[in-house]
């Protein structure tokens, strides 16, 4: 516990009426249901530690409650390694966030909560390599865009089954309203907007036995997109014309609940309507991950559709603004950060963690071109510099992974996705959706020979994206988990489906 979480702890049980010297147990609380039905999580693993996550639902008084933490080196529990108490806070929803330290690198570890007479489901999670360790492999998967009445979690049931070191979520882990056609269930609520109702759409979505069971298994790491606050909102402006004061009241609600509902680190905690969430993780000598936020920083869409925001089409010769070249996806202050990031880092391959297409997508049949401003499509510029300078610097084997679109793109990124003599500097895996609906395989058929950096596309199938990077040959795989997220009548129809992993495309050339 911090030392200021402490203090209000002893504060709030003083006022309370309970004496500071009481043992802990004596203040134990006594269920009625069971409070961990939201699962456990962990994250952002490193050579040292982790982050552990629970949070107690269960109908509790609005007091702290004490809450012990214990990691082992066996699943049963018996050699525990680390262990520590501290206090489910009301304000922040009974979320528990706990960053064990001193634990040994490159191994597994199990780890569970306990609080009063309840215990949670046992989690595993890992610690990384050593920097400089010379680990072998690294398997991950990641995944994005949850809409939660479109379609049955699924793919996390395949996900379970799979040999990985980590989970990369790339943002829309809730929707935030209801859109879609044949829905297989429902939020049971309209739009949220409040911290209360943005509480009530994270417990509902972590109510999913598939998604807890992927949280249980897999230390994660997260970007956001839009849909965890509002659609298509891009920094201050919302979609829907909202006044700005407003929006960022409703953005501090939406920050504060992911907050309370992930395994994030301490300092990712929310001052307000800011969350800086972009950060980077190394994984021995093998990758090193920089996870960057293109949604809290970023200008505004160009030639809305509707005012103030909102993403559309255009056309770039109409909508001239869109090459404006001051517009920032990042930020400049993120940007000067990924940058710095991605020259100090020594690792074989660079693993860029963000929330969209990166790659150039013209949407238009035949002549002309329509981009779609919300995604990097609409901040061309920005694209370019950050492109140029993976190349300028010679950044090694960058990869940028990413969702948003619903659909399954592979790409060769260039600087001038117009010119056949620009080079390629790195190449993206953008992963479809795991239940949200996207494009027809037509439309996508039609749109890959007009398009002819992209090398893959498949709106077809819901999942995730599987990655494995090799020491020795050094190489890069990726697969599709295709699962079938949605079923005649509710849950009986998630039975297991198989997986139909598609091997892809060959390993790009090393830059060291
Ligand atoms: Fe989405």
């Amino acid at each position: 516990m911090r030392m200021s979480d402490r203090r209000r702890f002893l504060q709030a049980l003083a006022a309370l009426g309970v004496s500071q010297s009481l043992p802990v147990r004596a203040q134990q609380p006594r269920f009625v249901e069971n409070p961990f039905k939201l699962g456990v999580a962990s994250g952002y693993p490193r050579p040292d530690g982790m982050v552990l996550w629970t949070r107690l639902l269960a109908n509790l008084d609005p007091v702290p409650i004490p809450v012990r933490w214990e990691v082992a080196t066996d699943e049963s529990m018996r050699r525990i390694v680390a262990s520590g108490a501290g206090a489910a806070l009301p304000e922040w929803a009974h979320s528990v966030h706990v960053e064990p330290r001193g634990l040994d690198a490159d191994r597994w570890y199990w780890y569970r909560f306990i609080a009063g007479d309840a215990v949670s489901p046992v989690g595993r999670t890992r610690s990384a390599p050593e920097a400089g360790a010379l680990s072998p492999r690294l398997r991950f998967a990641f995944a994005s865009c949850q809409q939660y009445e479109q379609g049955w979690f699924t793919a996390y049931r395949h996900m379970a089954g799979d040999d990985l070191d980590l989970v990369a979520f790339v943002g829309d882990y809730i929707y935030e309203g209801s859109w879609g056609r044949d829905l297989v269930r429902s939020h049971g609520a309209p739009e949220v907007y409040s911290l209360g109702d943005y509480r009530a759409r994270y417990a509902l979505y972590k109510s999913d036995p598939d998604l807890q069971k992927a949280h249980q298994l897999f230390p994660w790491i997260f970007t956001w997109d839009d849909h965890e606050v509002d659609n298509d909102y891009a920094n201050d402006v919302p979609e829907d014309g909202m006044p700005r004061e407003h929006f960022l009241a409703r953005r501090a609600a939406a920050y504060r609940a992911y907050y309370e509902h992930m395994p994030l680190p301490s300092g990712m905690r929310p001052n307000g309507p800011d969350m800086r969430i972009y950060t980077a993780l190394q994984w021995g000598q093998l990758a090193s991950f920089q996870i960057i936020d293109d949604r809290q920083y970023r200008a505004p869409q160009v030639c809305p559709s509707k005012k103030p925001g909102g993403s559309t089409v255009v056309d770039p010769e109409v909508c001239t603004a869109i090459g404006d070249r001051s517009r920032s996806m990042l930020g400049a202050e993120q940007e000067t950060w990924l940058e710095r990031a991605l020259v100090e880092s020594k690792s074989d391959w660079n693993i860029l963690v963000q929330q969209t297409l990166m790659a150039q997508l013209d949407r238009k049949l035949g002549e002309g071109r329509q981009f779609w401003t919300d995604g990097w499509d609409g901040y061309p510029a920005a694209r370019r510099r950050l492109l140029e300078f993976l190349g300028s610097r010679r950044i090694a084997n960058p990869v940028v992974i990413g969702g948003d679109v619903h659909m399954h793109w592979v790409a060769d990124l260039k600087p001038d996705f117009d010119d056949e003599k620009s080079p390629v500097v790195a190449s993206e895996f953008c992963g479809t959706s795991i239940t949200s609906q996207g494009a027809s395989q037509k439309m996508v058929n039609a749109l890959l020979p007009e398009n002819p950096h992209m090398k893959y596309g498949r709106s077809d199938h819901r999942g995730y994206v599987r990655a494995s990077i090799a020491r020795a040959p050094r190489c890069w795989r990726a697969s599709w988990s295709k699962a079938a997220s949605r079923g005649r009548s509710g849950p009986d129809a998630r039975a297991p489906i198989p997986s139909l992993a598609k091997a892809d495309p060959a390993p790009r050339p090393i830059r060291a």
